[in-house]
């Protein structure tokens, strides 16, 4: 009998970062097959992270429009997706998250009665229009798939709750912290100005755009403002709703420096240099406490309370006066500084995707 194929499917930037190390892992295993298919739902974000991990896509769907919507996108992903797997005919697909690309491999690989294996599986808000529409696109994942790679316990008993079959649940950690050992040893903090603070911010959130994005904004010219030692580094997504937002409050302020979306070890780097972190991502709530960087969550609620609870990170929510609140009571104390910098990571060790080809062995070739 022939090697089984895996059909590794990535979409967006986060999705390839965190599928790296699986892919990786998989490509060593000598009793493994590995295609990457990328649906391309993102183009600059995804082709930066695949040219960093040295990943080339056996196929690509090339499917990103500017300022595509929800429905098209799923429904051109769905057809496409169908004929490669029929093409293909891969013995289990693996995709990370709950984006589109996510939800619909995971829907065309049930049509097609392929198993799929959720990576990054059982992260609950409980709350569907937070984050939007992540919480649904998991949830599908979840309830479509044969294998659950859950980072943590608490995500293994949310799907648990969910009447899912313990003996399908495996607890892994985050695959997101492989991939932050692969690059941050070896990566320097970015320079700061001598004297200077640094606080790095993300935001991209479809619950956020418009008047949140716009508090955020605001928050940031009001930091920049009551504190002459602050500067603020925003690479920002190339998402037309984000960038003229951000590009309308703050281009040109003094003291805050707008980006391109940084490549993954210059994004790495700029984490180490800053003093802290503001961001609604969900991967970067993840890397910063595994770097020992205080992150201040730019959302009303989070599918990530280990780090709250381990008082690594804290949700601010997107109200100016939450935000500036947050950020000055740790500007203003060193000790409560002190107490978010411990560097405690509740989401791995770097070893996920090696616990997770172990599993996809143990089914495929049960006797080795
Ligand atoms: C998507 C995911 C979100 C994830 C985020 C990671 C969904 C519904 N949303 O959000 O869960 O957190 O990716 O970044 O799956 N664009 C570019 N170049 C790029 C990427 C995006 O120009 O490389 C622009 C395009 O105009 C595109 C728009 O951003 O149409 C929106 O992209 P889309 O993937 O639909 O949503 P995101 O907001 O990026
Ligand atoms: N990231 C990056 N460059 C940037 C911003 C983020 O490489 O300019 C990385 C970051 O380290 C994290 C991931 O992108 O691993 C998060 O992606 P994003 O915020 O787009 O998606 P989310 O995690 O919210 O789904």
């Amino acid at each position: 009998m022939s090697a089984p194929l895996f059909l590794c499917v990535v979409g967006t930037r986060p999705e390839a970062i965190k599928m790296a190390p699986v892919i990786r892992a998989l490509q060593q295993a000598p009793w493994a097959r590995v295609r990457v298919l990328a649906t391309a739902q993102h183009r600059d974000l995804l082709d930066q992270v695949l040219q960093t991990f040295g990943i080339v896509p056996d196929v690509d769907l090339d499917l990103m429009q500017p300022n595509q919507d929800l429905t098209a996108l799923t429904a051109r992903m769905l057809t496409t997706l169908d004929r490669v797997l029929q093409q293909e005919q891969p013995q289990a697909v693996i995709a990370q998250g709950d984006t589109t690309t996510v939800m619909v491999a995971a829907l065309a690989s049930f049509y097609r009665q392929i198993p799929f294996g959720h990576v990054e599986a059982g992260l609950r808000t409980g709350d569907l229009r937070n984050p939007f529409p992540e919480e649904m696109n998991r949830i599908l994942a979840g309830h479509l798939a044969h294998w659950h790679f859950a980072p943590t316990p608490r995500a293994r008993d949310n799907l648990l709750r969910e009447n899912l079959d313990p003996a399908r649940v495996h607890v892994t950690g985050n695959t997101v912290i492989d991939a932050l050992h692969t690059v941050a040893a070896s990566t320097m903090a970015r320079p700061v100005n001598p004297g200077h603070r640094m606080i790095l911010v993300t935001a991209h959130r479809r619950e956020s755009f418009g008047a949140p994005l716009e508090q955020i904004c605001q928050a940031l010219l009001q930091l920049t403002e009551t504190y002459p030692d602050v500067e603020i580094l925003y690479p920002v997504h190339p998402n037309p709703n984000v960038r003229q937002t951000v590009a309308a409050w703050l281009g040109g302020r003094p003291r805050i420096q707008l980006c391109d979306p940084l490549d993954y070890v210059p994004f790495i780097a700029a984490m180490k240099a800053a003093t802290l972190i503001l961001t609604d991502s969900g991967g970067v709530q993840e890397e910063a406490p595994a770097l020992a960087k205080p992150v201040l969550v730019l959302r009303e609620e989070t599918e990530r309370p280990e780090a709250v609870e381990a008082g690594v990170a804290a949700l601010v929510g997107t109200r100016r006066e939450d935000i500036v609140q947050g950020v000055r009571r740790l500007l203003d104390s060193p000790e409560a500084y002190r107490d978010m910098a411990r560097g405690s990571s509740p989401y791995g060790d770097g070893q996920a995707a090696q616990r997770i080809v172990t599993v996809l062995r143990n089914h495929f070739v049960p006797c080795s």
